[in-house]
């Protein structure tokens, strides 16, 4: 078998006292899909060892990095767990053949952050049928047909959004308030609870509008020539939503080409890595008006799957993880409170 082991990254460092736990020092390991792995042999309390299979939706955005990063950090403290880790790169059915790949080398527990619910539905029933425990992070899958799902209350955080930028526009004076929305994937939950969110939060106030809602599928980059287009065919507008922080980032670059007043504007997001390009810096340096602390979940999930492989218990079906709103208030308290300078 392959090992390769990679420093921690600051994504990850920081991260890690959100689910209470610090690391001091040692990179985590992380092993490549290669290899033949086996459920038993030495290590762990009962001698047993077990192969976990992490099918990561998209490793090349920050926030997914982390979250594999918590995880291969949370392993490390676990001899007895093997976590192989498989990028599906946006693509739903390399997402559906990594899956496949974990069953044929006899997974004992699979860790999966679906890029789009639909598509990767079938594979995890299918893995859930064979017997094998099944821990959905973040992003959802149709039906109940998993073990448990670990993740943040989007709803809630697109409710906190709308409700701040209702009293944003009250505290600025505009009325109307023009909205303009930058969607993640639209086959993904949290795009779908984050939309829906916000227009709760938003529905007291009929003065604040959205006047334009596109997609750009989570990514920066995508998000520039989306956020160029939109700004340009809506010049009055005084909100930017985006369902992620680099999203909104790309806004706030789009609406200064354009030579926009962003001052008078507010860019809101979601994510709030406390690295130095993450969210809640952005907020304290003026760009972001508002974010909101979205966990990834690694460490619940390693902690869960020795529970459910180890201790032999039955989790919840569900485990809600705590957000925060983050604004230049709070954003220095925030910061240190996730270990960000
Ligand atoms: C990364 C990401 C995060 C977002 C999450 C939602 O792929 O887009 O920015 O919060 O996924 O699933």
């Amino acid at each position: 078998m392959t090992l390769r082991t990679r420093p921690l990254t600051v994504a990850a460092a920081l991260l890690l006292p959100l689910a209470g736990g610090l690391l001091g020092g040692c990179g985590p390991r992380e092993t490549t899909q290669t290899g033949a792995p086996s459920s038993t042999g030495g290590g762990g309390a009962a001698g047993k060892t077990y192969l976990i299979g992490m099918s990561q939706a998209n490793k090349g955005e920050p926030w997914r990095q982390a979250m594999n990063d918590q995880i291969a950090a949370a392993a490390q403290g676990h001899p007895e767990l093997n976590v192989q880790f498989a990028d599906a790169a946006q693509n739903n059915a390399k997402q559906v053949a990594d899956v496949e790949n974990f069953m044929q080398q006899g997974i004992n527990l699979l860790i999966i952050s679906p890029n789009e619910a639909a598509p990767l539905t079938d594979v995890v029933a299918k893995a859930y049928s064979k017997g094998i425990p099944v821990i959905l992070l973040d992003r959802k899958v149709k039906g109940d047909k998993y073990t448990m799902w670990i993740g943040a209350d989007n709803k809630k955080i697109g409710q906190e959004a709308g409700q701040y930028v209702v009293d944003w526009c009250k505290r600025n004076g505009h009325t109307p308030c023009r909205v303009m929305e930058i969607r993640g994937l639209e086959g993904s939950s949290p795009a779908k609870d984050r939309g829906d969110g916000f227009r709760a939060g938003i529905a007291s106030d009929p003065a604040v509008k959205i006047i334009a809602s596109q997609n750009a599928d989570w990514l920066r980059e995508k998000a520039i020539p989306v956020s160029q287009a939109m700004l340009q065919a809506n010049p009055n507008v005084d909100v930017v939503y985006a369902h992620n922080d680099p999203m909104a980032e790309a806004a706030f670059i789009s609406a200064g080409s354009a030579h926009r007043d962003t001052s008078k504007m507010l860019f809101v997001g979601i994510d709030g890595l406390p690295t130095p390009d993450g969210g809640i810096v952005s907020v304290k340096s003026g760009r972001l008006g508002v974010t909101h602390v979205y966990p990834t979940g690694g460490k619940e999930a390693i902690d869960y799957a020795v529970q459910i492989l180890e201790k032999k218990q039955t989790p919840p079906k569900a485990v809600v993880l705590p957000t925060v709103q983050v604004t230049k208030a709070n954003a220095d308290a925030v910061l240190k409170q996730f270990g960000g300078k």
